[in-house]
């Protein structure tokens, strides 16, 4: 026999030579929840290990983070249930929690670490929706739109150096640039959730950002049966101005994340989200996976996929267990 692949794989350096993907973690990026009006960190059940944060709480995760080489935090703002409405007012609010945690963690870590802000008004909305619905309960494209520029604004103004419009309205991305232009934010990064897909692996996410939502995200977000369609969302988002795409989910669309790294000349980013997350923490909690072994494979197998950048609740400990 000629060919024997085993060869290169005899031991820890022959091995080592010839790997040929790593995670780092100056890739990484933690999402991360701070909630208005708790005085002490509220663990989510359904995201065992993962918790909505006080103020100070989040402060204090930041500077974890940065400590830990990761490249930034991803904020949610968490507001309290009766501060909810149709319109999302509080995310426009300069009192808003979601503001005021960019306010205070830019603060704390000037830049040190990547503030990131999730611009998207499912967490504000007392219907769950990501924007504005007109009165036959269709969410209201071109409005909500327009909200998102000035969330994206005042997301700026507050400190982010990148906002992550995740509501896939269309023309969302060149209203934000144009609105961060407008206001000499010509410095802050868009990370545009270019292929986000309607998906039940966000279940989690619900509780976490105690979300309302009745019905479903299908006239806005995309049929998992689409390929060809991740990559028109994609191409719009890049001809707006988008500096950063993300594919989301990643694991069970790791095609899609090949496909969009292949086809675009900016980076890539990929979101391991909630329901991907607490899969592997309730098998692991019932002895059924290595727990950490199959965190290491997850992130490995979407930075192989073609992610530059991975969005994981998993980011913060992962870096810290490399530099033990
Ligand atoms: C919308 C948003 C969602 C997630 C991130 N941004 C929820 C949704 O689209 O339904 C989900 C993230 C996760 O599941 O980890 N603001």
């Amino acid at each position: 026999m000629i060919n024997r692949p085993r060869r290169l794989r005899t031991n820890p350096a022959m091995r080592g030579m010839v790997s040929e993907n790593r995670v780092e973690a100056r890739h990484l990026v933690l999402p991360a929840f701070v909630a208005d009006g708790i005085d002490e960190a509220r663990p989510i059940s359904s995201m065992p290990g993962q918790f909505q944060h006080t103020l100070d709480g989040i402060k204090k995760l930041a500077n974890e983070c940065a400590e830990a080489g990761l490249a930034g935090i991803m904020l949610f703002g968490v507001p309290k249930p009766e501060d909810k409405d149709a319109n999302g007012t509080k995310a426009l609010a300069p009192d808003g929690i979601l503001n005021r945690a960019i306010r205070e963690v830019r603060d704390e870590v000037g830049d040190g670490l990547l503030v990131m802000t999730d611009v998207c008004l499912d967490e504000f909305t007392d219907h769950g929706h990501c924007g504005v619905l007109n009165p036959d309960g269709v969410v209201n494209n071109d409005l909500t739109v327009l909200l998102y520029a000035e969330m994206a604004r005042i997301h700026a103004e507050c400190g982010a150096h990148m906002v992550a419009p995740s509501g896939m309205m269309d023309g969302q991305v060149l209203a934000i640039r144009e609105a961060l232009d407008d206001a000499d934010h010509d410095d802050v990064a868009i990370m545009a959730y270019g292929a986000k897909y309607a998906s039940a692996f966000y279940g989690p996410f619900r509780e976490a950002v105690g979300s309302s939502l009745q019905g479903d995200r299908k006239t806005y977000q995309q049929d998992p049966a689409n390929a060809r369609e991740a990559l028109r969302e994609v191409f719009a988002d890049v001809e707006q101005g988008a500096d950063i795409v993300m594919v989301k989910p990643a694991l069970p669309y790791l095609d899609i994340l090949r496909q969009v790294a292949d086809a675009v000349d900016i980076p890539v980013a990929a979101y391991n989200v909630s329901g991907e997350y607490s899969m592997v923490e309730a098998a692991a909690a019932n002895g059924w996976l290595d727990r950490e072994r199959t965190i290491d494979e997850s992130l490995l197998a979407i930075r192989r996929a073609g992610a530059d950048i991975t969005l994981s609740y998993w980011a913060l400990e992962w870096a810290q267990r490399q530099a033990r």
